[in-house]
């Protein structure tokens, strides 16, 4: 008896390797866009590599910790490289992710049947964007420290429990030792919970199988394809078509990883923040505290909202609202179907003004908050938020807007109505009228533009889709 049969009497191995790479049949047509969710696989182990080797010299004690990267740095053998790879590989989890995610934007990948695919992936991006903000606080750096201190006074905000779940989260009245022990702590264990969830991604992927940049199943059609009868039509079996793809992506994406690791590992200040360099000091406060700029999208939105009825919760709110949106997503789209390729006008311009969006808040996060640019970010909150908000609206194709659609176009108005209010009422010393005027004309645009005109006036177009997938 073979090694494999004495194996196979005992664990599935071939039947799970055929069922999930050899005979796991996926759309012959995957684009550029497909190669970011086993990049983001590749990103994921490294970090975790990275990780355990740091940890054999990091001491996570607020009186070492500084000093014990210092020596990673400087005395340990390779640790300078293990320590870039891992704060490189931070920044490019999520540029990977990001673009993983708008691919799932480009082919409406979160649609019927992959609501829980999309699902399980927003609490993986939860779960990324812990890890890394415990992470940061390991440096013991100043704006490890009063990054950390920014962003846990945020839950002080919230009426009632506030106060008493802030110091519960920290452990004390400020950042301490104690802190950094238990953000370590946590640390090391979200990477390993971030494997269990990309297990179950990648399970509940292979139960309804790939969409593509064509968003039509392959999952159909009688005579099967070339390898197996019972095939799906359309389908190429996984291995050896998209190892070698994946493959190939991988080495092309490795060798601009390792050149910012080997020539740019701070990224001029973005990668790595230049007050890191600094041991933390809760005595002096940087001039400027910004968050790495993965954060920084979701930073200009908890800014730009003003504190009101006495509180600043609502910027709080706002910012939580815009990341716990994206799991409703799957709801808001009621396209009749899935790719941009065959999405109408109003709809790409949609989708266009969103990325846009998100890097113009991206970069207002990382500047300090003039007036002029308090009043830009609110405007670019607002859309932010419009976009999903009147997604039900510019995606309808026709359709008539139903009652959940007409209730968010109402909630859209009255977002829109009280932000126009607070800027022509209640700023004082706010920015110029001219201004205003520009931010209100565009505010409005926007409303008319991707909700009023496409759900009441001409619905935004979609093209014949193909029955099987193109090329
Ligand atoms: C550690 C992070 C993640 C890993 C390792 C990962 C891995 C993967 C892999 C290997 C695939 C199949 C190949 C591909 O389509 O590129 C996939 C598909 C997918 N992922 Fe992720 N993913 C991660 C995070 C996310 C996040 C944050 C989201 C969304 C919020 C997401 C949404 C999706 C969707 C919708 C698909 C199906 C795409 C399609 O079939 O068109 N993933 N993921």
């Amino acid at each position: 008896m073979s090694f494999m049969n004495w194996l196979d009497n005992r664990f599935p191995a071939t039947k799970v390797t055929r069922e999930h790479i050899t005979e796991y049949y996926a759309p012959k047509n995957f684009n550029f866009w497909y190669f970011f969710g086993s990049l983001a696989m590749v990103v994921l182990a490294l970090q975790i590599v990275t990780g355990v080797l740091l940890a054999m010299n990091y001491k996570p004690d607020a009186g070492l910790a500084f000093d014990s990267v210092e020596y990673i740095m400087r005395d340990v053998w390779g640790g300078w490289f293990v320590r870039y790879v891992h704060s490189t590989g931070a920044s490019m989890f999520f540029v990977v992710i990001y673009l993983h995610m708008f691919r799932g934007l480009l082919y409406g990948s979160y649609r019927n049947p992959r609501e829980l695919l999309w699902i399980f992936g927003v609490i993986i991006y939860l779960a990324m964007m812990a890890t890394a903000f415990f992470g940061y606080l390991l440096p013991w750096g100043q704006m490890s420290f009063w990054g950390a201190q920014v962003i846990v006074n945020l839950f002080e905000t919230l009426p009632f429990v506030g106060g008493v779940l802030s110091e519960w989260i920290r452990g004390d009245y400020v950042i301490s030792d104690i802190t950094l022990n238990r953000f370590y702590a946590f640390h090391y264990l979200l990477p390993f919970i971030l494997v269990g969830l990309v297990f179950l991604h990648i399970v509940s992927l292979h139960k309804v199988g790939s969409n593509n940049p064509d968003g039509v199943e392959i999952k159909k059609g009688p005579k099967g394809n070339r390898w197996n009868e019972e095939a799906p039509k359309d389908g190429i079996p996984f291995h050896p078509y998209y190892t070698v793809k994946d493959l190939l992506g991988t080495v092309v994406f490795l060798a601009v990883f390792f050149g910012i690791v080997f020539f740019v590992p701070e990224m001029g200040g973005y990668f790595i923040e230049r007050p890191n360099f600094e041991p933390a000091n809760p005595l002096k406060t940087p001039e400027h505290i910004a968050p790495v700029w993965y954060f920084t999208p979701y930073y200009a939105i908890l800014r730009a909202v003003p504190s009101f009825a006495g509180t600043q919760v609502w910027g709080v709110l706002a910012m939580f609202a815009s990341i716990a949106v994206l799991f409703f997503l799957p709801w808001l789209d009621r396209s009749p179907v899935k790719s941009i390729r065959y999405k109408g006008p109003i709809t790409k311009l949609a989708l266009m003004v969103f990325v846009v969006v998100f890097i113009v808040l991206g970069w207002l996060g990382t500047q300090p908050p003039t007036t002029d640019l308090t009043i830009m970010a609110q405007f670019f909150t607002l859309v932010y938020l419009l976009f999903f908000l009147l997604f039900p609206c510019f995606s309808s194709g026709g359709e008539k807007l139903g009652i959940g659609g007409k209730l968010l176009l109402l909630v859209s108005v009255l977002l829109l109505l009280g932000t126009l209010f607070y800027w022509w009422f209640g700023w004082s010393g706010g920015p110029a009228s001219s201004l205003k005027l520009v931010y209100t004309l565009l505010s409005v645009g926007v409303l008319l533009i991707f909700g009023v005109v496409p759900a009441y006036i001409r619905p935004d177009s979609v093209k014949p889709v193909p029955e099987r997938v193109t090329s």
